[in-house]
């Protein structure tokens, strides 16, 4: 504990500090141009949150998904604006741009280092939540979703009309359609129809002097970098038109686990030869979590295997039989229903009602509260030595609510070229390794011990991954991977973590950041730089 008289001197210091600012921060006069530069000023004053508003702190907590941003000391926004017309969102870029406060778009706000809701400049968070209509074309299989939409909605109001239609993206209900598709988005349906951002058709989107464009109006190349370019780079975009996919009325979802002391290690390793080569229609995805074993005071692992098919039992189980017997797939561990319920079922909520989808609120049961990620891609299986080695490192105290979740590529990401869309990891990837280091809020104050975990893990991984670039995936956002933790000042720094991500990519999105918003106003820790 921290003696009495420091507590005494850092509140001092603190309380002199926010004194200060309150009385020289620019936002006062950010609330005025606000106001004036409104058609309808009565209305945008209901819409924004300032510290000294009661609803302040439940506004910003109620998308600030990672609990590990909700501590005290966390930088906090000097204004939320929650915009429900284009004008609000229009009159909030002019005014943060003239009195020189750097704006955050949130969508869902589940970016994984929180920088949709936290920076360490004075700020503004544009906050879409009211963003969020959901219109869905059955006959034309297209849908308008609106930035703030969550996946859960626009699932929901699909199956409301549609047993057969579908969008590609990730499983987990509260995530935001604006941040997913934006650094590509995936799920279920990866190995058949590929990222959300390869299936979205145009986009409705306003730059930073307020300007709404659509697709043809923007232009092929903006189009593309919106897509998987990363959020936070290029302007806002306020809604996608998606495609969407046919799926069986009926899906197989089916899972079996194995403890590491029955050869779950030999059976990843099996895994690692299979998975990419099945056919598209299948899903075969592996989680690995540290457990109680039964030696009292001692962890293993399970890995649990978890597999969709777009087809019936009848046609699954032969197929794993000949393709992966190894896995022991049996009818009792498969189940037949719709693909919303698959939904359900990969969120850890098979019971609830599917009007949870709606609320965007309902924590999944199966997230931890505050985390940090990391993720990896692999092109050669990893000896079963490095496994084994791995799965040791899953059993230290630190990881005790780790998963790790390992996701199938091949199928139909084999076939899109690397630079269809910014998302470049496609063709010679096995699998991808996402890292999910979890921790209680509660335990906030160890946050340290749960970092050096996750890099300690994923030096160990090191020889096993891609290599030159080490890449990543831009929505598992991780800020180790830069020259620094802080951001970047140059092109040349932000190349370090933009070719992880991007690839050969990335030079054309900062071409196309230095046409749309030459003066880098939308920018964050690693938003696109300018050439
Ligand atoms: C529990 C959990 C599970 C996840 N599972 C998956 C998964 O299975 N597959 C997968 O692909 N990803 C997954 N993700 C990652 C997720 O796709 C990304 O975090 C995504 O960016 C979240 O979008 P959001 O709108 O909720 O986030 P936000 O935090 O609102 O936005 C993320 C970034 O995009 C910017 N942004 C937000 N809205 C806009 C907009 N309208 N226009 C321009 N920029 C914008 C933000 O400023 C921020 O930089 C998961 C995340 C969590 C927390
Ligand atoms: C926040 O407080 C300001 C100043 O009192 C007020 O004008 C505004 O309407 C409040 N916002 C909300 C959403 O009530
Ligand atoms: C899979 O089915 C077998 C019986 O065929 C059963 O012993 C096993 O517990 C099942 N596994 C899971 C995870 O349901
Ligand atoms: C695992 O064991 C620890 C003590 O070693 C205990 O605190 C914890 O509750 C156990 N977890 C489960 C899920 O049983
Ligand atoms: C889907 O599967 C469920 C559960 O097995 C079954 O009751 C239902 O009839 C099936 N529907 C279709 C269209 O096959
Ligand atoms: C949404 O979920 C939260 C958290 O579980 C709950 O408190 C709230 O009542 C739910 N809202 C609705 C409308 O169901």
């Amino acid at each position: 504990m921290k003696s009495p008289k420091f507590s005494m001197l850092f509140t001092l210091v603190f309380a002199a500090f926010f004194s200060f600012s309150w009385a020289t921060l620019p936002h006062q006069n950010f609330l005025q141009c606000l106001s004036l530069h409104s058609h309808d000023s009565s209305s945008i004053s209901k819409l924004i949150f300032t510290r000294t508003n009661s609803s302040y702190e439940s506004v910003l907590d109620s998308t600030l998904w990672n609990l590990r941003f909700t501590t005290t000391n966390t930088p906090k926004p000097l204004v939320i604006v929650t915009p429900t017309q284009i004008s609000h969102i229009q009159a909030t870029i002019h005014c943060s741009k003239k009195h020189g406060l750097q704006t955050r778009t949130r969508s869902g706000g589940h970016d994984y280092e929180g920088l949709s809701s936290v920076a360490k400049v004075p700020f503004v968070i544009i906050d879409l939540s009211k963003f969020r209509s959901v219109d869905v074309d059955v006959e034309n299989r297209v849908a308008w979703v609106q930035s703030g939409a969550t996946l859960g909605e626009i699932y929901y109001r699909i199956a409301e009309k549609s047993s057969t239609l579908a969008f590609p993206a990730a499983v987990f209900h509260t995530i935001g359609i604006g941040g997913h598709i934006s650094g590509g988005g995936f799920g279920l349906l990866l190995r058949k129809y590929g990222t959300a951002g390869d299936n979205v058709v145009d986009a409705q989107f306003i730059d930073v002097n307020g300007r709404v464009l659509n697709r043809k109006s923007m232009g092929e190349d903006l189009f593309w970098a919106i897509r998987g370019g990363g959020g936070g780079s290029f302007g806002i975009v306020l809604a996608w038109k998606l495609s969407l996919v046919p799926i069986p009325a009926n899906v197989t979802v089916c899972s079996v686990t194995r403890i590491r002391e029955l050869n779950a290690a030999e059976l990843v390793n099996r895994w690692q030869y299979i998975a990419h080569t099945l056919p598209d229609e299948v899903y075969s995805t592996v989680l690995l979590t540290p457990v109680n074993s039964t030696q009292p005071g001692t962890r293993t692992v399970l890995a649990i295997f978890n597999s969709l098919f777009l087809g019936t039992v009848n046609e699954f189980l032969p197929l794993m039989e000949q393709r992966f017997p190894e896995l022991g797939l049996t009818r009792q561990n498969c189940s037949e229903m719709s693909y919303i319920q698959a939904i359900m079922v990969n969120n850890g909520m098979p019971n609830q009602p599917l009007e949870i989808l709606l609320n965007g609120t309902s924590r999944v049961p199966i997230v931890s509260p505050s985390y940090k990620v990391k993720s990896d891609y692999v092109k050669k299986p990893i000896p079963l030595t490095g496994l084994n080695g791995f799965f040791s490192q899953l059993t230290d105290e630190a990881a005790a609510m780790t998963t790790i979740i390992l996701v199938p590529y091949g199928g139909i990401m084999d076939r899109i070229p690397e630079n269809a869309t910014p998302f470049p990891h496609r063709a010679g990837n096995l699998y991808k390794i996402f890292y999910d280091v979890g921790w209680q809020a509660t335990d906030n104050i160890n946050t340290q011990k749960y970092l050096d975990w996750a890099r300690k893990a994923y030096t160990y991984m090191t020889p096993f991954v891609s290599k030159s670039p080490r890449e990543a995936y831009i929505n598992f956002r991780d800020l180790d991977i830069g020259t620094n933790n802080i951001g970047y000042t140059s092109y040349a720094q932000a190349s370090v973590w933009g070719y992880k991500y991007f690839k050969g990519n990335f030079k054309k999105l900062a071409l196309v950041k230095t046409m749309i918003d030459p003066e880098n106003f939308f920018k964050h820790e690693q938003s696109i730089p300018l050439l």
